[in-house]
């Protein structure tokens, strides 16, 4: 499919996703967030791809958040339904067999950080400031963010960041556990998201699908169900070839070569 405001790149095993709009900061408007759906499940859908990394045009902004200018003329249900539509996209990310990974260069707020809160791994460049902003234009985050946010950081820290809409920098979002790793510059973020990539890439799919879904789907169970659901995935991962090759080529002293059966 053509796309006006994302780039999509498949190159060894790894999707590249680029939000392309940089004359709006690259917020998402309704036509971004259809281009990022279809987008998104055109790579779900494609065996080549093991990994997937989601960025923002240029070096000053990740996604500067849902477009302004849309949302200022629309009205309770066409919120309501433009707030759905970004719940399409987070809830589809985790529900992704393949991790996500959010390379944030600059602003990341309101929808924006809720692009890269849905994300399994975000890393940020030492320019990125992260936030939400929604309180300050008479809203509130809507594509995820007051649900997201409590359960990576905890209560007080979402209610301080979204009570007073200020704006975090990346070392201070690594210090509450939300970003994994700050980086020098556009280049080095990069780097490091492509190296994690191609780390994950290399391994079993399903092993590395199972154990995304034992940690997204089992945080919202009590331990004893958890622990269950973690030994019916483990167990099944027994019935694949890629359990025989991986610990076969352990014994053979070999590299392993997954197919992700
Ligand atoms: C529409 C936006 C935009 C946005 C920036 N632009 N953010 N357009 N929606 N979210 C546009 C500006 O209007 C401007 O276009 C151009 O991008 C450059 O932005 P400037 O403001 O001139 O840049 P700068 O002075 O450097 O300031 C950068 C900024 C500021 C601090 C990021 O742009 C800003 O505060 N943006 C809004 C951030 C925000 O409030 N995000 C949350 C949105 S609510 P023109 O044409 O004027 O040059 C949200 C809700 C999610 O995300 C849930 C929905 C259900």
């Amino acid at each position: 499919m053509e796309y006006k405001n994302i780039v999509l790149k498949i190159e060894d095993n790894i999707a590249l996703l680029t939000v392309n709009r940089p004359k709006a900061l690259n917020a998402l408007n309704s036509e971004v967030l259809s281009e990022l759906e279809c987008a998104l499940y055109e790579i779900e859908n494609n065996d080549d791809v093991k990994c997937v990394i989601i960025t923002g045009d240029g070096e000053k902004a990740f996604v500067a958040g849902a477009d302004i200018k849309e949302m200022l003329g629309m009205d309770a249900i066409a919120a309501a339904e433009f707030a759905k539509k970004g719940h399409s996209i987070i809830r589809f990310i985790r529900k992704m067999k393949k991790p996500v990974i959010a390379a944030v260069n600059g602003y990341a707020l309101g929808g924006g950080f809720e692009l890269a809160l849905a994300c399994d791994i975000i890393y940020a460049s030492e320019n990125a400031k992260l936030g939400f902003p929604e309180v300050t234009l008479g809203i509130m985050p809507g594509f995820g963010g007051t649900q997201n946010l409590v359960r990576i950081c905890g209560e007080k820290i979402a209610n301080e960041l979204i009570f007073t809409g200020q704006m975090i920098s990346a070392v201070r979002a690594k210090e509450i556990n939300v970003v994994c790793e700050v980086l020098k510059d556009k280049e080095s973020l990069m780097d490091r998201a492509f190296e994690t990539a191609k780390k994950i890439a290399s391994n079993s799919p399903k092993g590395v699908a199972f154990a995304k879904s034992a940690i997204l789907t089992g945080v919202n169970m009590n331990l004893s169900e958890a622990l269950d659901y973690e030994s019916t995935l483990f167990g099944l991962l027994f019935n694949t070839e890629d359990q025989k090759e991986g610990m076969s080529a352990f014994v053979e002293k070999r590299k392993a070569k997954f197919k992700g059966k």
